[in-house]
């Protein structure tokens, strides 16, 4: 009797540690996973653009994963993206369910993906001179406008 007793503890023993091995390693998958997933961003640009590749250099340099497409046609690829034309800039892309739009510096779309923030996207219109991508003479100050699919628009960084 006292064995069969002993017997059954150690067995459901072992199958709560079974389980709680199962479960670390089922979410380190999943944390995995995610993060690869987050780190890999596709870039739409025209293939005369300078200023686009340095931008993906820049996104290379800080861990992100880029797969780069050359555009003859940007402002279509911005109208199927439902980028706002008041946010429009050089390059387009898309990392997990966001898009981007223009030189967002990479720790501002690392932020977006820790964050994950009920909106569509983020935008930095024009071409800032001081901006990731755009270095030159100057820093101007410049916004990363935050946008999702009914045209609301708010500041999320400021440079
Ligand atoms: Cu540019
Ligand atoms: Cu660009």
């Amino acid at each position: 009797m006292r064995q069969t007793k002993l017997f059954n503890n150690s067995v459901a023993k072992g199958a709560i540690w079974v389980m709680a091995v199962l479960a670390i390693l089922f979410g380190a998958i999943l944390i995995q996973q995610q993060t690869s997933v987050a780190a890999e961003i596709v870039v739409y640009k025209s293939p005369t653009c300078g200023c686009c590749n340095s931008w993906i250099k820049h996104l290379q340099q800080n861990g992100f994963t880029i797969e780069a497409h050359n555009s003859s046609d940007m402002q279509q690829v911005k109208n199927d993206m439902g980028i706002p034309r008041k946010l429009s800039s050089c390059h387009t892309a898309k990392v997990g369910d966001y898009v981007i739009e223009g030189h967002v510096p990479a720790d501002v779309i690392a932020r977006l993906l820790k964050e994950k923030p009920k909106f569509k996207g983020l935008a930095v219109p024009g071409m800032p001179m001081g901006s990731p991508g755009m270095e030159g003479p100057r820093k101007d100050p410049y916004k990363v406008i935050a946008f999702d699919e009914k045209g609301n628009m708010g500041v999320y960084a400021e440079r």
